[in-house]
């Protein structure tokens, strides 16, 4: 069996195997949640949300359907991106505002996109298990994360600002 650690640099090298030569950011972040559904243990939902009209839109997913429209400011989602850092939530039954897309969710990490002074999106990952999400898996999500906003031409999912 493979370790967290072998899995979590086969994410960020098949995330780089799959984004070269892609300028697509539907096409890239498909396939970035399908890599991290796969690859990271224990999840129930992986998948991105994007500034379109001035809120956070579903973008690609794996896992159960989700809420579609998130603002600014509410919920794990509109918290990361207002503060654009990263926020980890041991227990989303404690998180003030949680969303509920799926009940079986009980931890989650959000971590913003964000290039020079303007704000892309968030990357949402969920759990079932209780305090499953470490700063070692927040360091490695935003490292994807950069990977994708820098491998992506934005102007080409009608991202706010693009
Ligand atoms: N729980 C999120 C909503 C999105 S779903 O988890 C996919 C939130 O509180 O923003």
């Amino acid at each position: 069996m493979q370790t967290a650690i072998d899995d979590s640099g086969d994410l960020l090298q098949l995330a780089a195997g799959a984004f070269d030569g892609e300028r697509d950011p539907w096409a890239n972040a498909a396939n970035a949640a399908a890599l991290i559904f796969q690859l990271l243990p224990d999840l129930n939902w992986a998948g991105f949300y994007f500034m379109r009209g001035g809120e956070l839109v579903v973008g690609p997913f794996q896992g159960r359907v989700a809420c579609v429209r998130i603002a600014v400011g509410s919920g794990v989602c509109g918290t990361a991106a207002e503060r654009r850092a990263t926020v980890i939530v041991p227990d989303v039954h404690r998180f003030p505002g949680h969303i509920t897309c799926d009940a079986a969710s009980s931890s989650e990490v959000v971590v913003p996109l964000v290039s020079g002074d303007r704000l892309i999106g968030v990357l949402d990952l969920d759990s079932a298990r209780l305090d499953r999400f470490t700063a070692a898996d927040a360091r490695l999500l935003e490292s994807l994360a950069e990977k994708i906003v820098a491998a992506c031409d934005w102007r080409l999912a009608g991202i706010d600002g693009f």
